[in-house]
């Protein structure tokens, strides 16, 4: 008799996640938080947000404990971290609708069942685009927005390369806080996050379709500027586009619809 492969331990992956995402980004849960004290002051009790670039989960997952009465659209376009954001949430399936897009190609909206939301959100995930899908999904989230709702991206988003100065003064505490280590240092535990679920063999296929999908690395150099975020997103018709924290270059931008 065949025997069947153990369930996945969910849980553990999507806790190992947030482990090696916090060791390159010691505020993330600083981060959240501050974005969920915005949407608080901003929103009524009961909102539907969308998640973009959702990764297994883990801005929902606080986002839906904070907010008892939230619904959230969890978009991404990895079927590796899709399967494990949806094991480990099971528990909020009512609450959460979980989307396989890609929010760089053309249309992507079509997958979604509603086009009305409260809020936008995003964390570590939006530098993932170039310039020119970037600009568009920043219509696309607009044309999703009801008026007076919010956007709000977590990300690093640098200062122009042309300030050398601050750039020099990010590099210098970056280097310091990191014991010296070269950027590809910090991404140690993130790759080894990988390489160790890729032996999970419950996950052969989507590891398949995700190599299919993802052939191209992206890379920290190419992070977009703050203001070309700022920019893209007053074209795309938000009106108040602020800053409402920030730690050096990781922050968080504001649009409002
Ligand atoms: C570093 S992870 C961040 C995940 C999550 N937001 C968090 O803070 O833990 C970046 C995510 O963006 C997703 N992503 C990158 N390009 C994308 C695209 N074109 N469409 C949808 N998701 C994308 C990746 O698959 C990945 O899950």
């Amino acid at each position: 008799m065949a025997r069947q492969a153990p369930e996945l331990d969910y849980a553990k992956w999507l806790a190992r996640w947030d482990k090696q995402q916090e060791s390159f980004n010691p505020n993330r849960e600083r981060r959240f938080d501050a974005m969920f004290d915005v949407l608080e002051a901003w929103l009524p009790r009961r909102f539907t947000a969308l998640d973009l670039g959702c990764g297994p989960g883990s801005l929902s997952a606080r986002l839906l404990r904070r907010f008892p009465a939230a619904r959230v659209v969890a978009v991404d376009f990895d079927p590796v971290v899709l399967r494990i954001g949806q094991g480990a949430l099971r528990g909020l399936r009512d609450r959460i609708t979980w989307i396989d897009a890609d929010l760089g190609a053309r249309g992507w909206t079509t997958q979604l069942r509603t086009r009305h939301f409260d809020a936008g959100l995003s964390t570590t995930a939006l530098h993932w685009l170039s310039p020119v899908r970037l600009r568009r999904l920043y219509y696309d989230i607009g044309e999703l927005l009801r008026a007076g709702g919010v956007f709000l991206n977590g990300d690093i988003l640098p200062w122009e390369a042309k300030r050398r100065n601050l750039r020099r003064l990010v590099e210098g505490i970056r280097r310091h806080r990191f014991g010296g280590k070269s950027l590809q240092a910090e991404w140690a535990p993130w790759r080894r996050w990988w390489r160790d679920l890729e032996k999970e063999s419950a996950l052969k296929a989507e590891f398949r379709e995700r190599k299919s999908r993802f052939s191209k690395p992206h890379g920290a150099s190419d992070l977009i500027p703050l203001d070309f975020h700022e920019r893209a997103l007053r074209r795309a018709g938000f009106r108040d586009v602020e800053v409402v924290w920030q730690e050096l270059e990781d922050r968080i931008l504001l649009a409002v619809r």
